[in-house]
Parts: C-alpha cells; structure tokens; sequence
C-alpha cells in the first residue's frame, strides 16, 4: 500500500516502456482536488466510431480516469445541461448545444478551448482540430494546471507532416530505433497496432499527415497487393486524422510498369500517373499526396529527359488535382562536383536548379527545402532558396532522426538548432521576410506551405531509440503549429508530461536539454564547417577527413596553413549571392560574418582572430574542451535525478549519458588531434596531445595481443590501439602503474564493432576491477561500425577505485566473431578530471 501510494504520488504509471510517449496521464499528486475541478460528463458530438470527434471522446475518459482517478460518463450525440466536457465541431455544437457565445475565427484543424463555467468546451473547425483540442485539455491536466482558459488557437499553416524512410524489406535508412511499423518483407504488416500508436503521438502534436515510404523510393510500393496495404494504414490512422501520403519512384513507369520510358511528357507515361493515382485513391480516399526525390543522389527524375523540375514535379500535381492532393518535391536536388575548382559549390546547388523555374510549379506542388543548403548539418545558415521562390509554395525540410548530430545515442535537443532557421529574417526587398514567415505561406501570400521532418520512428518501445529523444519530436509538432513557439517552453511541457511535475527534474532536464546543442555543435564541427561525421561511412563518429577530397561537395578546404569554403562572391564561389542585399553584404564580408559561421563563407589562416579575439585553431581546441565538460556534467546532472524518475528510464537513460560522456572525448580528441597534426599548432593551454593520467594499450607487455594503427588515425589514442592476434586467442595486456596511491575513476578506451561481442576483464595485481562485453550493437541506437573508427571508439568507466602506486594493470581480451578484443588506452583519472 505504502509503496503504490509512493509510486502514484511521483507521478509514474506502469511499464514506463515509452509506448505511451508524452501521453502516459501519469496520476496527479492530489487526486481530490483534481475530482473536484474536473466535469462529471463527457459530451461527445458524433458517434461514429472512427471519427477523431469519438476517439477525443474515449481519449478524454481515459485521461481523466488516469489523471485524476475520476470516472466521467460518455455521453455521445446529444448536449446535457451541466458539468460536462463537450467535444465536437462548432458546427455540431450549435446545432446539438445552440447558442455559442462569440469564438474567434478559426482555420482550418484549428480549436477553441475554454475552461470557464461548468462546462469544459472544445470545439474543432472540423473533427480533427476538435482532437487536438482536447489532446491540448488533457496536457493541462496531467501538468497539474486548472487554470481557467478560453482561447482559440489555430495552425501556422496546412502542411505539418512528417516524413519517414521505411524501405518495404522493414529496414529504414537512418533510423535508429528498430524496425519499420509499417512494413516486413516487401508488403505492410499485418498488425498495425503500433501504426494506431503511432497516430495518437502524432493527433496529440497536431501533425496531419505522414509519408510512410523512403524518398529513396521502391516502385513494388505500387503493387496492388501494396494498395491495400496503404489502404490499412490510412484506416489505422484516419480515427486520429493523420493522413497517409507515400513517395514515388519518379521511374516507375518503366521499372514497374513496363512502359519504355518515364518521360513526363509523354502520354502514355501521363496516363500511367493518372492510373495509378486512381487506385491509390480507391484505396487511400483521403490520401494526402505525393513525396518525390528526383534527379538526386541516384535517383531517377526528369532531366535525364531534358525535362525540368517543373515539368517533372507538376506531372505528379495534375494527376492528384481531381482528388485535392499536394506533391511535395524536394530542392535537395545537387550534382557531384571536383574539388579543385575553387568555385564549384554544392551549396548553390538549389538555387541554382530552382529559382529559374519560380512560377513553373502547379498550385498544389509545395517545394520542400531543408533548413540549410548542404544536408542537416549541426550548423549551417538559412537555405537561401526560402528567398528566392517568391511565387511558388514552399515548405521546411527538418530531421528529428539525429543522422549527424549523434544517432539518438547522444543527448541532442535540436529545436534551439532549429530556430536558428526559422527565426532568421532574410530581408527579402529590405522587408522583415523570416523563414518562418516564408514557409508559412504569410509573406509571399503562399496558401499551401508548413514543415516536414523526417522521423523514422521504430519499432523499439521507445520509438526513437531512446526516452530523451522523444523531446525532438514532441517540439516538431509544436513548431509545426506555431512556429513561434519557444525551445525551453516546450521541452518544460514535454519534460512534465513524461516525467511528471518534481521541480528539480523539471529543472534539471531542462537545463541539460537546453545545453545539449550547444555542447554537441562544441565537440563536433565549429564555427561553420559542418559536422565533421564520417559522410563517406555511418555519419556518425568523427573523421574530419571524409569532407575534403570527394565528389559530395561538403568540403573543409583544411590545409596545412587554412581553412574553411570561401562562398563569396569577390574571389570565392559566390554563394553569398544568392541572398538578398542585406543578408548576402553581411556574409560577403567577415567583419560582418558571425563567428558561428565563419568558416562556411569565408577561407581563412588557421590563425586568423575571431571577433571573440581566438584564433580559429585555439576556439577549435577550447570548444572541444568545453562541449566535452559539458557532456560529462550531463551524467552527474542526471544522477542527482536517482529516485526521482522510475528506474526502467532513468537507467537507460543513464547508460546513455555515460556513453555520452566517453563518445564526446572521443570527438574531442580525434577533432583536436586532427587538427594539430594538420597545423601543427599547439595549444595554448597544452592539452591538446598531453594526457598525463593516460597508459597507452601499445605500451603495455602484450601475450596474445599486438598492436594495430587505427584509421581514420585520430580515432585512437596516438594512433594505436592493440587487438588479439587471432579470433580465437586470448590476449593479456600488462603493465605497471606509477601513479600516486589513491582513488581514481578507470577509464577504458576500446572499441566495439559490429559482429562480435568479445569480453574484457580489468585486474590490479590479481583484484579484479571490472568485465564488460561488447555489445553496445545491441543497446545503443547508432549505427554500429566493423572497423576500429571514431564509431566504434568507446569508453567504460569503473569509479573509485584504490590504487596503489606499484599495482600490477592486466586487461584481459577475450575475442569474438569478428571483434578482437580491441583496446586504445586506460585512464587513471583522480576526483575531477577529465583525460
Ligand atoms: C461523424 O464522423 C464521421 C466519421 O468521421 C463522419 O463521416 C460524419 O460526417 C460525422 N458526423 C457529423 C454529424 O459530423
Ligand atoms: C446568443 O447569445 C448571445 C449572448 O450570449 C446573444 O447576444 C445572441 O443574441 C444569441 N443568439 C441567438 C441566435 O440566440
Ligand atoms: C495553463 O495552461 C494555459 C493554456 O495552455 C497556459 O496559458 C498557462 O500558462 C498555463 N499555466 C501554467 C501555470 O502553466
Ligand atoms: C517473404 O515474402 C516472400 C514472397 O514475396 C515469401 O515467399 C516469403 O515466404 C516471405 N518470407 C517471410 C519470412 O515471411
Ligand atoms: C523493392 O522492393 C522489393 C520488394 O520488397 C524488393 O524485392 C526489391 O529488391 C526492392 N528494390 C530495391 C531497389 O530495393
Ligand atoms: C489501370 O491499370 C490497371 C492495372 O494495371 C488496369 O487493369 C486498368 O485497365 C488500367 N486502367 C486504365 C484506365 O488504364
Ligand atoms: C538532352 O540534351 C542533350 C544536349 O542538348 C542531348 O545531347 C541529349 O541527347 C538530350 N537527351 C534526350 C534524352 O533528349
Ligand atoms: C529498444 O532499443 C534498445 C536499444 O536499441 C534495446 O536495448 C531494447 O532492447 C529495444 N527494446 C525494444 C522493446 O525493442
Ligand atoms: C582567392 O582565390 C584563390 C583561388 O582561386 C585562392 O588561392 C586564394 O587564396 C584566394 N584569396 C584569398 C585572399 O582568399
Ligand atoms: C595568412 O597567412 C599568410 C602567411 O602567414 C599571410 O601572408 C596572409 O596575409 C594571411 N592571410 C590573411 C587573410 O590574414
Ligand atoms: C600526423 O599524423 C600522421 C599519421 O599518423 C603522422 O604520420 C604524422 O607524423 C603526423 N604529423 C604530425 C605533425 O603530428
Ligand atoms: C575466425 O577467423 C577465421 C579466419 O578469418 C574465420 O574463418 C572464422 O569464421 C572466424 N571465427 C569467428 C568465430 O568469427
């Protein structure tokens, strides 16, 4: 009894799997009051099972019986007098209710919430906005706030959709968090359980539609088979009003269909689209369109053709016109280019391919641009494509899935990031033009526009990978509606949802949220020169070298004495110019140019100052250092949370944010070694190559093990790191250690591949310290690596440990399956540092 009454009075529910998200109606504190404010019944205006209108009903009734242990009664069709909840259209309202007093007008998917009176009232424009407005209800409630209200409150824009990779084998390209939900096998799961979930997330933040297949899109999609398959899931997710669009393969005509050519001209390939559109929407009445990567990365579009994007995009808007449906055509459009010529630019890329065709596009054709102008980076500026499509509709491109900013593995709050875009005011004319203001369809008098971000939600039970990540797509929506909205604001909201109402999570959680982009963008890429993941393997790990030398065009230009792309238009590749006058002056010139950016418009001396007065070497050398402190404080932060969250989250959580802590040295150190090797500058604070509480794995007496040279070569401790001889060898690695007697933190460096799970034992003479095994494969949600690389480079950490000086260190490496075993170093680290 005691310890149910200790479990409710902190606010968690059973299994704290994730499943539920924000959604978990944990119980509030003090349920009697919480009765006493809450109506008695709930009024639901359409009986129809599968109308949002019936599932807000079912969802209020569910929530207040959680949250507040009180039992309301369900009353469907007609209005009762008093104390009630009434959920419905306005519509429905006065003609169920009658009289309403004056409302606010209302968009479309818009609601009006007022708390005031007996009654509780949330009415939709239509059903789905009477969902999201009793969703909006209920998070009050389950934060405890009985304020009285009466507002209206309607979308920034039509377009709130969210796009995931699913291939239809039931891998998704960048997805962290299991499994497709949607796809196995080439068809659509039988069970779409999770697929229902999953709409009741996305109704709960007010997103409208999902594209379920990769833009690197499979034809087979089409089979008739498939068309039923989509017409499921449209079923699965129509009761919570999401809407199911699907992307193309722009070549399908030919590889599907069996015509000769794809040709958007051509007749027969016209009718083909008309065809197949009809069947989808035989199958997906209310489908929401179209997705279409073309002439990207391998894909197939319409230049090879001759044709232009245009003629491309509005082949696919024709045939959706009968039936309301929008396509959206991705400006991620970019060709490969040589690196010597000083002015190719991918960066222009966009611009380049879209602006001439300003005005080409079909009413219903949005272009869907990413936020910057190479690929998600963990800095890049505006896209300045947003001001440059003046008469064509346009929406924002982002990434909840963290591709380059750390998998899910590493604690990364991305709306602060984000907002760097959709707060930035281009000055088109010389008039206030924000992005968000752009996109929104507001500035240019645009009526379709909004935001897509690709999610690639899972089927782990956490969705994502991981708890904390949820964060980022509980933001998304909340962007999506307003964009206006506030980073800490939402994260505070989203914190109390899934962690109930203790202040110090609250501020604790918040405070690690607020700081994780930062702290990333530290120990990663800085001022500008992009994320520094390996871009040729998982985009994951460090290795600095991947950017330069290829055709992709994302390049650092790093040498010996420089650094960074000179994108201006008086001796570099002009790409300043494709901002309007104020913005591109501003970037034209580096004593204009924040040093955020620096490097991405400007090539200059390694030891060029800053406007902070740093060097450019020494803020690489001070932001790797400080990003990984704070990475370290993220884990002693939330161990100060032990008994606060339920241990099933706050352990993998925990295991995490330790991971966290070792994969942020790894960048640090290869970031910084990387560049003192190509610059030979040290720093000025002599950290950079010294680690004095360091023994070397290549420098103990090794029986079974022998040393190996890492590659990329700053991913290892001087460069070496040791494995055992053979797969089927155990290797002992022994020295003496020389340092003070006393306690210390033991760090060991080593590395976990991909198809094996070897197992390490660590000794003091004959005291066994600690074992592990490695099988973070399994446990963390990156990607995982075959090579020893900044991917796999991993640390454990056994702490307090005494030692005295003189004690024998003996690793012991027991190999498997392709995984030998690999150690790089082991730290000695006494109270507070970091090494
Ligand atoms: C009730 O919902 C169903 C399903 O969404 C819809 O077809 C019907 O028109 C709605 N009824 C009213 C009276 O709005
Ligand atoms: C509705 O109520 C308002 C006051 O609440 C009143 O001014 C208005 O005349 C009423 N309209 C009808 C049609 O009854
Ligand atoms: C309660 O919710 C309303 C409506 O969302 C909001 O305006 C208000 O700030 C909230 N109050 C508190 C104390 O959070
Ligand atoms: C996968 O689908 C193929 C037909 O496309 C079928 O032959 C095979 O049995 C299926 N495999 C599984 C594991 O369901
Ligand atoms: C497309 O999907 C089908 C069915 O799963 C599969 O057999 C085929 O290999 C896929 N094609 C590509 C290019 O991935
Ligand atoms: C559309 O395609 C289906 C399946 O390939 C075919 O049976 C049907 O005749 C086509 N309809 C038209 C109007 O071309
Ligand atoms: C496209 O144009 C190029 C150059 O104008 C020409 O060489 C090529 O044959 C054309 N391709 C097609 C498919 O028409
Ligand atoms: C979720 O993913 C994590 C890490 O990838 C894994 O440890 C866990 O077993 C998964 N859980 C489920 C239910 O899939
Ligand atoms: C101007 O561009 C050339 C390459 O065309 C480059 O070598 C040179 O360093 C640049 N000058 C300055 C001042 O950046
Ligand atoms: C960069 O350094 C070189 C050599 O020290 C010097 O000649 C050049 O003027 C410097 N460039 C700038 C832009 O400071
Ligand atoms: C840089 O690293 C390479 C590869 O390990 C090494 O050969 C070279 O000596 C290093 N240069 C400096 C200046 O450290
Ligand atoms: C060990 O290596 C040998 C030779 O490379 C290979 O044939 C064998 O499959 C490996 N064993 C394991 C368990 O991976």
């Amino acid at each position: 009894m005691r310890a149910f009454f200790l479990l409710a009075s902190l606010g968690f529910v059973a299994a704290e799997n994730g499943l539920d998200g924000w959604l978990r109606y944990a119980p509030l504190p003090c349920t009697t009051q919480c009765h006493s404010k809450v109506p008695a019944n709930i009024v639901v205006l359409n009986a129809t099972e599968t109308s949002p209108i019936y599932v807000a009903g079912t969802e209020l009734q569910t929530g207040l019986k959680s949250i507040c242990g009180s039992h309301a009664e369900l009353i469907h069709g007609q209005c009762k007098a008093s104390s009630s909840v009434v959920v419905g259209t306005i519509e429905q309202y006065r003609k169920t209710c009658g009289n309403l007093s004056e409302i606010p007008e209302l968009e479309e998917d818009g609601f009006w919430l007022s708390t005031k009176g007996n009654d509780v009232q949330i009415l939709g424009s239509n059903d789905r906005g009477a969902l999201y407005g009793a969703f909006e209800y209920l998070s009050m409630l389950a934060q405890g706030n009985f304020s009285e209200v009466a507002y209206a409150t309607s979308p920034s824009a039509p377009i709130r959709w969210v796009n995931q990779w699913d291939n239809l084998d039931g891998s998704i390209e960048r997805g962290y968090g299991g499994p497709s939900i949607f796809f196995k096998n080439g068809t659509v799961v039988e069970d779409l359980t999770r697929v229902k979930q999953y709409g009741r997330l996305l109704a709960s933040i007010r997103i409208n539609a999902v594209v379920v297949n990769n833009v690197n899109a499979n034809a087979s999609l089409l089979s008739s088979e498939n068309l039923k398959g989509l017409g499921r899931i449209a079923d699965a997710f129509r009761p919570y009003g999401v809407k199911v669009g699907i992307s193309l393969n722009f070549a399908s005509p030919e590889t599907f269909g069996g015509l000769d050519t794809y040709d958007p001209l051509n007749s027969s390939v016209i009718k083909w689209w008309s065809n197949i559109t009809d069947q989808l929407y035989q199958n997906v009445p209310d489908m929401a369109g179209y997705l279409v990567k073309g002439d990207s990365e391998g894909q197939p579009g319409p230049e090879i053709y001759n044709r232009t994007l245009a003629q491309g995009a509005n082949l696919f808007a024709k045939a959706l016109q009968p039936y309301g449906g929008i396509v959206m055509f991705r400006a991620f459009v970019y060709n490969q280019l040589n690196e010597s010529d000083w002015k190719a630019d991918r960066a222009k890329a966009a611009v380049d391919f879209f602006k001439p065709l300003d005005g080409e596009f079909e009413e219903n054709v949005v272009i869907q641009i990413k936020y910057g102008p190479i690929d998600f980076q963990v800095r890049e500026p505006t896209s300045p494509l947003f001001a440059n499509l003046l008469n064509t509709n346009t929406a924002i491109e982002l990434e909840v899935t963290q591709e380059y900013l750390g998998q899910q593995s590493h604690l990364v709050y991305l709306p602060p990031l984000w907002k760097t875009v959709l707060d930035f005011d281009l000055r088109v004319d010389h008039k206030p033009s924000l992005v968000r203001d752009i996109v929104t369809g507001k500035r240019f008098n645009r009526k379709l526009g909004g935001s897509a971000a690709v999610v690639n939600v899972g089927t782990n039970t956490t969705w994502l990978g991981s708890y904390l990540s949820m964060s980022n797509l509980y933001a998304y929506g909340r962007l999506a509606w307003n964009p206006a909205d506030d980073p800490e604001a939402m994260v505070q909201d989203w914190i109390q949802l899934t962690f109930g109402l203790d202040p110090t999570v609250l501020k604790t959680l918040t405070r690690m949220s607020m700081e994780s982009w930062p702290a990333y963008l530290n120990y990663s890429g800085n001022l500008g020169i992009q994320t520094l993941t390996d871009i040729l393997y998982t985009h994951y790990g460090p290795n600095p070298a991947t950017q330069d030398n290829n055709g992709w065009g994302q390049w650092t230009r790093a040498d010996h004495t420089t650094v960074g792309m000179d994108r201006t238009i008086s001796n570099g590749t002009g790409y300043s110019g494709q901002y309007p006058e104020e913005i591109a002056a501003m970037y034209e010139n580096i004593d204009t140019t924040p040093d955020n950016l620096c490097l991405w418009f400007h090539h200059v001396n390694w030891t060029h100052h800053l406007h902070s007065g740093k060097t450019v070497i020494q803020h690489f050398y001070d932001a790797h250092y400080s990003g990984a402190d704070t990475a370290q404080s993220f884990f002693t932060q939330w161990e100060s949370l032990k008994g606060k969250v339920d241990e099933e989250r706050y352990n993998h959580v925990r295991h995490r944010l330790d991971y966290q802590t070792g994969h942020s040295i790894v960048w640090r150190d290869a970031i910084s070694n990387f560049y003192y090797n190509m610059t030979s500058i040290p720093d000025d604070s002599k950290r950079v190559s010294h680690y004095p509480w360091r023994i070397e794995a290549e420098d103990m007496a090794l029986d079974g093990y022998k040393t190996y040279t890492v590659s990329p070569f700053e991913a290892a401790s001087r460069s070496v790191a040791i494995v055992t001889v053979s797969n089927n060898t155990v290797g002992t690695a022994t020295t003496k250690v020389d340092f003070p007697s006393g306690t210390y933190d033991l760090a060991v460096n080593y590395f976990d591949l991909y198809g094996g799970q070897s197992h390490w034992q660590i000794y003091l003479n004959d005291r066994q310290i600690g074992e592990w095994i490695g099988n973070s494969e399994d446990v963390l949600s990156h990607t995982p690596s075959i090579y020893l690389d900044g991917h796999s480079a991993i640390r454990i950490k056994f702490r307090g440990v005494t030692v005295k000086k003189g004690d024998m260190l003996k690793i012991v490496g027991k190999p498997d399956g392709v995984e030998p075993a690999p150690v790089d170093y082991v730290s000695f680290l006494p109270h507070g540092v970091v090494d």
